[in-house]
């Protein structure tokens, strides 16, 4: 049954269909980033313009770094290090490896956090707890609890327990199942809330604010902001997607599970957007809120709409399945790579690597209460950990694979992964497209925002 211990490569372990890797892959990629970030970044940038900007960069970016992240995985059937090892025998390439691993350490740290306060508010949204508050008390209602000491670390406890149970039971018996049944019920989930928040009187102005931009807010932090998503959103750059591919069969066809995931992710983020900006604006919130949006603002709607006690259970559920589903593939690329490197059993892999996260994630909670003062480059723990992972170590890991796909490995090895060695019929001009973003474009993208970010 469970083969994933056995660390020799024709014993891996491996997804069971092109269906299972897609919902993986979309499991993976919506999460907090679509129903958390995505909704109070195009508040803060204004709407539909920060829309277009990050629409582009997902397809000038985003697809060619999660192809190459494919071609890597798929072709060397490794872990995040080893891949690079396989590959380029005796190069340093496989630091992009190590840095993806400490990259996926520092996000689940304090993504369990936050997935945790998701936990905490679903149990609040089931006793509907939202019902007595008015704005100030849902204020006091969530910086009370966050910045408190033992909730959020029960709730960080369980959070991280429920990722590791799905992930101890391997790609194909824990990921692959729980993604496939998941994955549907928290689209119909997010549609449902969407038909609701649309259907709202006033609703209007808040589809317009999504759907019409206004150019005069787009400043150059607004391009930084929008790859930074498209990356956190795809999960790029972190050796996430060469695990993943390194599961997946040699007849799939990665081009166009590249492409459904990132329009899965993006078709999600939209109608993440649908449920939440009509009903911002049917309320008279301004969009700005940031991230105190969906456990501020949104409990404030959905105590004042009707049937919102309902609505919000249902929106907590939505936000914990999709944090888990994201949770799971954080985690899979650190106990990979443990699998791999130290030859450890899987069970024990998750359990040591259960262990370091907590402890990591444990300072990423306290730092929004008792360790507030404990800074580190002008940040506390927590921020610190969003910082270098989101805008720096992914961007560099993005960077790093796409060179080393396009110049590295080179045309051959791309032409040779995408159409499978010949055997999936593609144009040619479709191939030279792809290398010359994956050789260009995507570098150019990466560089210019690294400039911009040295320069502000
Ligand atoms: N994409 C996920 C989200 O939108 C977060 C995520 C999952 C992630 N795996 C990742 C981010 C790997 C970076 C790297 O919430």
């Amino acid at each position: 049954m469970e083969k994933a211990n056995n660390s020799k490569p024709s014993k891996r372990d491996s997804f069971g269909s092109s269906f299972g890797v897609l919902v993986a892959l979309a499991g993976s990629a919506v999460g907090l980033g679509n129903l958390w970030r995505f909704p109070y970044l195009v508040g803060q940038n204004g709407g539909a313009a920060f829309i277009l900007i990050y629409l582009g960069f997902v397809i000038l970016a985003g697809l060619p770094v999660m192809l190459a992240e494919f071609i890597i995985g798929r072709r060397s059937q490794a872990s995040a290090r080893k891949a690079f090892l396989t590959l380029a025998p005796g190069s340093r390439w496989d630091i992009t490896g190590v840095l993806g691993v400490i990259c996926c350490i520092l996000i689940l740290s304090f993504y369990s956090v936050v997935g945790g306060w998701g936990t905490e508010y679903l149990y609040k949204a089931v006793c509907f707890d939202f019902n007595t508050g008015n704005d100030q008390a849902l204020k006091t209602m969530f910086s009370n609890f966050s910045t408190s000491v033992w909730r959020p670390l029960i709730c960080h406890s369980i959070f991280l327990a429920l990722t590791a149970g799905i992930v101890i039971a391997g790609v194909q018996n824990g990921i692959e199942k729980f993604s496939k049944v998941m994955m549907p019920v928290l689209f119909l989930i997010v549609i449902g809330i969407a038909v609701r928040s649309m259907t709202l009187k006033g609703s209007g102005p808040g589809l317009d604010y999504l759907f019409k931009p206004d150019w005069s807010k787009v400043t150059s932090q607004t391009f930084l902001a929008a790859l930074g998503q498209a990356f956190f959103s795809l999960s790029l750059g972190s050796c996430m997607v060469v695990t993943y591919a390194s599961y997946v069969k040699k007849d799939a066809n990665i081009l166009s599970l590249s492409a459904q995931t990132a329009a899965a992710d993006t078709v999600f983020a939209l109608i993440a957007g649908c449920a939440i900006m009509p009903a911002v604006f049917a309320f008279g919130i301004s969009p700005g809120e940031g991230p105190d949006l969906v456990f501020i603002t949104l409990p404030h709607i959905f105590s004042q709409m009707p049937m919102g006690g309902i609505i919000a259970i249902f929106f907590f559920l939505a936000l914990l399945l999709a944090a888990l589903t994201s949770a799971i593939s954080i985690l899979e690329v650190i106990v990979a790579f443990c699998i791999e490197e130290f030859k450890m059993k899987r069970g024990v892999a998750v359990a040591l690597v259960f262990i370091l996260i907590w402890i990591l994630g444990a300072l990423c909670s306290l730092s929004m209460g008792p360790l507030d003062s404990f800074k580190i480059l002008g940040r506390n723990i927590f921020d610190l950990f969003d910082f270098l992972s989101a805008n720096f170590l992914m961007l560099i890991g993005g960077l790093l694979v796409v060179i080393f796909v396009g110049w590295k490995l080179g045309r051959k090895v791309v032409f040779d992964e995408v159409n499978n060695g010949g055997s999936l019929k593609m144009a040619p001009w479709l191939l030279k497209t792809l290398l010359f973003l994956i050789r260009f474009a995507a570098p150019a993208a990466l560089l210019a925002i690294a400039f911009f970010q040295i320069h502000e």
